[in-house]
């Protein structure tokens, strides 16, 4: 690992194992906060099954005390965007409930986040979740190849544009970024088209990608818990995550069991491990 004076923080093959590591805990415990997601339960439930699956792979949680954070995960339903915090609200059919974790093994972290509606759901907002997943796709797909970072948010904004129009918004107040040795590095990883192409995609980084986008205006505020992100007018949010590690050989998902084979076959992008 080298920080270089764009202080990017590159990483060995090694290293990006180890990532791979702290990306599979967090894959299964997304996969364990998504089974207990259903009407009746509380989102404290999810953290709750998030938690117990990092602690049995002796891994630890980047988020539980993150500035002060005060869970495992964070859980952010209908017109919550990001960083809703866990607790006593129980969720009902029809919710947009998005989950988002990770784990550190050995100092590296993974960072990823889905989103799933409870039962039966508003076809629109099924959509929205759709679209936001193809999205991120797309993204990961274009680093595959991409000579910018920016071009990440170029391949995101270009398929949302193709897929719906004006329908859904695109968020710009956050944006993914770089994860290692800390959750939130640099670059920034944008989720639109931008004229700054960011800087160059080189062998050892390792990515967030998180498009959030939006039914409505991509107005956001914080709620008086000083976390929730919440739309202005009201409108549902969806939100999906994965970290992505480039290296010599190719791309992998680190927090994809599967390094994102299924989902990047069918965008012509074949994942290679880091070796
Ligand atoms: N995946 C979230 C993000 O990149 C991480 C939130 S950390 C928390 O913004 F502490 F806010 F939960
Ligand atoms: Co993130």
């Amino acid at each position: 690992m080298v920080l270089g004076r764009d202080s990017i923080e590159y990483k060995t093959p090694a290293q990006l194992k180890l990532m791979q590591e702290a990306g599979v805990v967090t894959s299964r415990a997304l996969d364990a906060a998504v089974a207990a997601a259903v009407a009746g339960a509380t989102t404290a439930d999810l953290d709750a099954a998030a938690a117990a699956v990092i602690r049995e792979a002796g891994a630890a949680s980047n988020f539980l005390g993150y500035e002060g954070y005060p869970a495992t995960i964070c859980t952010s339903v209908n017109e919550q965007v990001v960083h809703g915090i866990p607790g006593g609200y129980v969720l009902r059919d029809g919710d947009v409930v998005s989950i988002d974790g990770g784990a550190v093994v050995q100092g590296w972290h993974g960072d990823s986040a889905r989103t799933v509606i409870i039962g039966d759901g508003d076809p629109a907002d099924q959509e929205l979740s759709d679209v936001t997943e193809a999205a991120m796709w797309h993204g990961i797909a274009a680093l595959a190849t991409a000579k910018y970072v920016g071009n990440v948010g170029d391949a995101i904004d270009d398929y949302v544009t193709a897929a719906v129009g004006e329908k859904l918004g695109i968020l710009e107040d956050y944006v993914g970024h770089g994860i290692g040795t800390s959750m939130h590095m640099a670059p920034d990883v944008l989720n639109y088209r931008s004229r700054h192409r960011g800087p160059k995609v080189k062998p050892g980084m390792a990515l967030a990608i998180e498009p959030m986008l939006v039914r409505g205006s991509l107005q956001t505020r914080v709620l008086d818990d000083g976390w929730t992100v919440v739309t202005s007018d009201g409108a549902r949010a969806a939100h999906w995550e994965h970290s992505v590690a480039v290296h010599r050989g190719g791309i992998w998902v680190l927090t994809a069991v599967d390094g994102g084979a299924a989902k990047l076959a069918p965008l012509g992008v074949v994942p290679v491990p880091p070796a």
